[in-house]
C-alpha cells in the first residue's frame, strides 16, 4: 500500500528558506527520510511537492481514489501557506474522504496571528506541529498506527 507525502508552496526551498524557522535540511533529505520510514513501516511512500494549489488538489483526488480501491492508506500533508487560505484544499480532502495528517515544521501557533487558523485542520485525521522536519516521520507513524494500532 502507498502513502503520499505531499508538500505545498515554497517547501521546495527547504534548507535555504528561513533556516531559523525551518532548519537546514533540504526537501530531498526529508523525502528520503520519509521513504525510509515508509519502508520500516511496510508502506511505499510517494513524495510530491508543488507550488500550485490545483496540482495539490489533483494528487489529493488521486489518493482518495487509491484509498477507496484499497491501494493507499492516506497522506501526510504540509500545505505551507495554503493552510491559512485554501477552502479548495479543505474541500478536496473532504470530497474524497482521504485520511490526512496535517504537518507543520514550525509551531505555527507561536508565530504570527495569520498562521493560527488552518482551513485544513477540520478536514484532517490528525495534526503534527512544531517538531521540525522530524514531524513528517511522526505523522507517518501516526497515520499507520491509526490504521493498525499494533504497527509503528
Ligand atoms: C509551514 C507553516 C506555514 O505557516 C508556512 O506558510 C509554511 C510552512 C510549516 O511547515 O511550518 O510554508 O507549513
Amino acid at each position: 500500500k502507498k502513502i503520499l507525502v505531499l508538500n505545498g508552496p515554497n517547501l521546495n526551498l527547504l534548507g535555504t528558506r528561513e533556516p531559523a524557522q525551518y532548519g537546514s535540511t533540504t526537501l530531498a533529505d526529508v523525502e528520503a527520510m520519509c521513504r525510509a520510514a515508509g519502508e520500516r513501516l511496510g508502506f511505499e511512500v510517494e513524495c510530491f511537492q508543488s507550488n500550485w494549489e490545483g496540482a495539490l488538489i489533483d494528487r489529493i483526488q488521486e489518493y482518495g481514489r487509491l484509498c477507496k480501491e484499497g491501494k493507499a492508506l492516506g497522506c501526510v500533508f504540509n500545505p505551507g501557506a495554503y493552510t491559512h487560505t485554501s477552502v479548495a484544499l479543505h474541500d478536496a480532502i473532504k470530497g474524497v474522504d482521504l485520511p490526512v495528517i496535517e504537518c507543520h515544521i514550525s509551531n505555527v501557533h507561536a508565530r504570527e496571528a495569520f498562521r493560527h487558523h488552518s482551513y485544513i485542520s477540520p478536514a484532517a485525521a490528525g495534526i503534527v506541529v512544531g517538531f521540525g522536519v522530524a514531524g513528517y516521520v511522526v505523522a507517518l507513524e501516526g497515520l499507520v498506527r491509526r490504521h493498525d494500532p499494533d504497527n509503528a
